[in-house]
């Protein structure tokens, strides 16, 4: 079996070397596969998603993403947030899998991936004024509500669904959907909930939550914000999946870039998302549980800095192969 790991940008290869170590250590038959995205393919190529590193994700079983990202493209035209976004949409990976857990506190965030305002049409109009569209079709809103509703069956069987369907037609025409996929699941509680008041729900009653599907945009922004109530960024992991194909598996944080180059990221998001590489994108549930006692135990043994500890990125990667 073969995975492609994309090293990326920032922290990225700092984190990718202690994810390909923990790989290495677990399923030596893994074939690792080294491919550029972002700034670093930019540099390279020109590109932020070369033809060469698409070739690759495709042909593989699983992708193994570092973050991405430098403040140096913020304002180019050819940014690493383009070939990120580029390999999400060719992958097909609409349903954005982010779990949340800690104290009481245990939810999963669906995130649509490949929809809504960062794919819909945008420009300049003649008079100046610039335009990102937010657009779904039913058929989108459909396939990832199904995954939403088939992951809250296997929990504690309650979805909420965010949208903003006081102002945004699209959220109206998602909340109709997810009703009607809702008859399928009559074994699962569906509410509804507008994402300002989601998004403080979040702060101070996040234990509330089972899982939560939502669109593409407020799904990024609660994600964060999950994280932050939950022990950080450094700690949350993501795998992005669709039908059939290679999931794409990712920390949800970015590529830091003010702690870069210091070896001090915390590699537990990376390695949580290596965990559900294992499980959902290798089936391999044995090596993935594994993993994840691991990082427990270096959590308590070995905390980095943004835990308010003091050990660096590789020596919480000892930490967890010693824990292997
Ligand atoms: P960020 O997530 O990179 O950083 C936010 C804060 O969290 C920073 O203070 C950072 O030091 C801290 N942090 C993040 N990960 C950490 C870790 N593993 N250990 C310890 N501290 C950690 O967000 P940002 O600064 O807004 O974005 C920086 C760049 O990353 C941008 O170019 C952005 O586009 C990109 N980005 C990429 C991804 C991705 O590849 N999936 C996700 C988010 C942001
Ligand atoms: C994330 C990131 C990306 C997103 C950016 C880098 C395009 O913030 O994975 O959460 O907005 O999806
Ligand atoms: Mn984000």
């Amino acid at each position: 079996m073969k995975v492609v790991v994309l090293p990326g940008d920032g922290v990225g290869p700092e984190v990718a070397r202690e994810a390909a170590r923990a790989l290495e250590a677990l399923a030596p038959d893994l074939e690792l596969e080294e491919r550029l995205l972002g700034a670093a393919a930019i540099r390279a190529t020109g590109q932020p998603l070369p033809a060469e590193t698409l070739a690759a994700c495709v042909a593989a079983d699983a992708v193994l993403k570092a973050p991405i990202g430098d403040p140096e493209f913020d304002a180019a035209d050819v940014r690493p947030e383009q070939g990120l976004l580029a390999l999400r949409a060719a992958l097909d990976t609409f349903a954005n899998l982010r779990p949340a857990r800690g104290g009481e506190i245990d939810l999963l965030i669906v995130r649509e991936l490949v929809g809504g305002l960062y794919f819909g049409a945008s420009g300049v109009r003649e008079d100046g004024t610039v335009f990102d569209t937010c657009e779904y079709h039913p058929r989108e809103v459909e396939r990832v509500a199904r995954r939403a509703f088939e992951l809250a069956r296997a929990r504690r069987g309650m979805l909420t669904s965010i949208d903003k369907a006081n102002v945004l037609e699209t959220s109206r025409m998602w909340r109709r959907v997810v009703n009607e996929v809702a008859a399928d699941y009559p074994d699962v509680e569906v509410e509804h909930m507008l994402v300002d008041n989601a998004a403080m729900q979040l702060v101070i009653a996040p234990e509330r939550f089972d899982t939560i599907v939502t669109e593409n945009m407020f799904g990024d922004i609660l994600s964060d914000l999950a994280a932050a109530v939950t022990g950080g960024l450094g700690l949350a992991p993501s795998a992005s999946l669709g039908d059939g194909g290679p999931g794409i598996f990712e920390p949800v944080h970015g590529a830091a870039p003010d702690i870069a180059g210091r070896g001090i990221a915390n590699p537990t998001a990376m390695l949580r998302s290596t965990a559900l590489l294992l499980r959902y994108g290798l089936g391999r549930e044995d090596a993935a549980a594994a993993l994840e006692r691991a990082v427990e135990r270096a959590l308590a043994t070995a905390p980095t800095r943004d835990l308010g500890g003091s050990a660096t990125t590789a020596a919480f990667g000892d930490a967890v192969l010693g824990a292997l």
